[in-house]
């Protein structure tokens, strides 16, 4: 049984509430298939203000509840990343799983945003402030890390460099804030297919898709440069996404929402993660205001959504 006492302090509810952010790969450079199954990666992710809240409560058995327009996309059993993530921190410290997790969920469904790794990294904190462990940050990280490769910077927020398959983090300094706008499909992309795509597409090139092919990513010293400066067109002129091909080649219609969130004035324009979210880097909140009306309007995708960042991390509210 999980022991009520030198719990952190759950409020008259007994319930800890954490929020999460969203993220954007401001760089996604993509190496070879390892024979793990991974691909090597030089990730720069950026902390946006899109946010889950994750809500954990004592319960008599696991239970899964998940609100929001787009719950009926979201698992609500044990394969849910975050049910998996209260199971691990339980197992590790000899617990049962006893736990009500609710997740209100805001970050798009599928999305190449990493909604449901921030799903887990809630999970794992508020588990862990509920149940009183208050488990050191860094082997909360390593929790993560088993959990998923977007696992450990949903946890960290900010901004950050994931090497390996994305793990592996190194913080990055940031010199103010960017605005962005975010337009959401309609339906998903499977992130393993997407990866599988990009494979395809290099074999289908002939440049050959293995760890041996492909040569080592790196980060790109330019657009680090960009983000330490706080510098939009900066950053706007060093974007790049890996995946970007693989994602239009599975959804072609995002080629038309990138061209017209640039239509519409945003500096540059690329795919999320895997997609199929369209990430739009903007000059100001003017411009990512009138951008997300015009996206909206325009019938490319279903809405679109303005926001800055870096975002801070796993929180407790
Ligand atoms: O680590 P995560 O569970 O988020 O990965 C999901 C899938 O995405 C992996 O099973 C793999 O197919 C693909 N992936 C990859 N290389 C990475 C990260 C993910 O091929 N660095």
């Amino acid at each position: 049984m999980i022991q009520p006492a030198a719990a952190t302090p759950t409020g008259p509810t007994g319930t800890v509430t954490v929020r999460v952010p969203a993220k954007v790969n401001v760089q996604l450079s993509v190496g070879g298939l390892r024979p793990d199954g991974f691909h090597g990666l030089a990730n720069v992710f950026l902390a946006v203000g899109l946010y889950d809240s994750i809500s954990a409560t004592r319960a008599d058995a696991p239970l899964l509840t998940v609100s929001g327009p787009d719950a009926a996309q979201v698992p609500q059993d044990r394969t849910n990343l975050a049910a998996r993530a209260a199971e691990l921190l339980a197992e590790r410290h000899g617990l049962a799983p006893d736990v009500h997790l609710h997740i209100a969920k805001d970050i798009p469904v599928a999305g190449g945003m990493a909604g449901g790794s921030a799903d887990a990294a809630g999970a794992l904190l508020a588990c862990d402030r509920l149940w009183g462990l208050n488990t050191p940050r860094e082997e909360l990280l390593a929790l993560c890390a088993e959990l998923g490769s977007d696992v450990p910077f949903s946890f960290a927020g900010g901004a950050a460099l994931g090497q390996g398959r994305g793990e592996r983090l190194t913080p990055l300094e940031v010199g103010g804030a960017f605005h962005w706008v975010f337009a959401v499909a309609d339906g998903g992309l499977s992130t393993p297919d997407v990866y599988r795509e990009c494979d395809r597409l290099r074999e289908a090139a002939g440049t050959g898709s293995s760890a041996a092919d492909v040569p080592e990513p790196v980060a790109s010293e330019a657009l680090l440069a960009a983000l330490r400066a706080g510098e939009a067109q900066a950053l706007a002129a060093t974007l790049h996404n890996d995946l970007q091909p693989a994602a239009l080649s599975l959804r072609p219609s995002l080629a038309e929402t990138l061209e017209t969130g640039l239509a519409a004035g945003a500096l540059a324009a690329l795919v999320s993660g895997s997609g199929p979210t369209c990430a739009f880097l903007t000059a100001d909140a003017d411009s990512a205001s009138r951008t997300a009306h015009t996206l909206t309007a325009s019938g490319t995708c279903r809405t679109a959504r303005a926001t800055t960042g870096p975002a801070p991390g796993a929180t407790v509210v």
